[in-house]
C-alpha cells in the first residue's frame, strides 16, 4: 500500500552546534526530575515480571502500539521483551495478545531508563525505533541525544539499535554516543528484510523514504549517569 508520509524538513544544515555541550552537561550534571509515581509502579511490575522470566532482556523503548515488541518476542523466544511507551492510547490498540515472553508497559522513559539502570538491568538488546525526531533546531533538548537522560541510554549497555527516517537524527545520536562512550557507531541505510518491524517503518517505507539505522555494542557502565544513587 502506498502512503504519503512527508519526509522530515529541518532548519538545520548539519549536526546541531549545541549537541556536544548538551551531552557534556548530561554526563556531568544530575537530572533532578523526580521519578513519577506511576512510572515507579510500572517499573516495579516490570521488574517482578522480569525476575519470573529469568531470560536475557530486550528493551523496546518507545514501542508505540507494541507491534515491534510482539515481533521481537516471537523472533527471540528465549528472551524476555519489554516494550515501554508513555501513550496509553497507543498501547491499548488491539493487536492481539502479546506473546508470553513479552510485556507492554506504560511509563515515561525518562524515569524508566533511570530506574532500570539503578536496578542493575543489563539489556542484551535495546531498540529505539523511530523516536520522535523534533526536527526544529530549537527542539534539540527533546531529541533523546540532547536530553539529560541520554547517558542512561548509553550506560545500560548491550546492543543498541536506533532507527529513523531522518539521517541527521542518527548522525547526531552517533556523535553523542561517541562522546559518551568513546566509540562512535556508523549510520547506515536500513533495508527491512521482509516484514517491517514497526508501523512507522512501514509508513515511511511505503512513502518511498530512505530509512537509516545505527547499531552498536556498548558495555554496561552505570557510572556514566550522574546522580544515579539518588534515584531509587
Ligand atoms: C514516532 S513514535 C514510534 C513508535 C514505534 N516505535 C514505531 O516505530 O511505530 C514514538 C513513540 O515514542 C513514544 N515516546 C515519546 N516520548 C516518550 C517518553 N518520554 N516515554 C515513553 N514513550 C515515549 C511516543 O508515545 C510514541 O509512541
Amino acid at each position: 500500500m502506498q502512503s504519503n508520509s512527508r519526509s522530515i524538513t529541518t532548519n538545520q544544515h548539519g549536526p546541531h552546534d549545541e549537541l556536544s555541550r548538551r551531552v557534556e552537561r548530561g554526563l556531568t550534571h544530575p537530572l533532578r526530575k523526580p521519578v513519577a509515581e506511576h512510572t515507579r509502579q510500572a517499573f516495579a511490575h516490570a521488574e517482578a515480571w522480569l525476575k519470573l522470566h529469568r531470560a536475557p532482556l530486550i528493551l523496546d523503548a518507545g514501542c508505540g502500539v507494541g507491534l515491534s515488541t510482539r515481533r521481537l518476542a516471537l523472533e527471540h523466544p528465549d528472551h524476555a521483551v519489554i516494550g515501554v511507551d508513555r501513550s496509553a492510547d497507543r498501547l491499548a490498540r488491539e493487536h492481539g495478545e502479546p506473546p508470553g515472553n513479552s510485556l507492554l508497559v506504560r511509563a515515561d522513559l525518562v524515569d524508566f531508563w533511570r530506574l532500570a539502570l539503578a536496578a542493575g538491568w543489563k539489556p542484551r538488546k535495546h531498540y529505539l525505533l523511530y523516536p520522535n525526531p523534533y526536527p526544529k533546531a530549537a527542539h534539540l533538548k527533546m531529541r533523546w541525544h540532547g536530553h539529560p537522560v541520554f547517558p542512561a541510554i548509553v550506560a545500560l549497555g548491550g546492543r543498541l539499535e536506533v532507527r529513523s527516517n531522518w539521517r541527521l537524527y542518527l548522525e547526531e545520536f552517533a556523535l553523542a554516543v561517541g562522546q559518551a562512550s568513546g566509540q562512535r557507531p556508523e549510520v547506515i541505510e536500513h533495508h527491512p528484510a521482509g516484514e517491517c518491524l514497526t508501523p512507522f517503518e512501514a509508513k515511511y517505507l511505503s512513502s518511498d523514504q530512505a530509512l537509516w539505522k545505527l547499531v552498536t555494542d556498548l558495555p554496561h557502565r552505570p557510572e556514566l549517569l550522574p546522580g544515579l544513587n539518588d534515584i531509587r
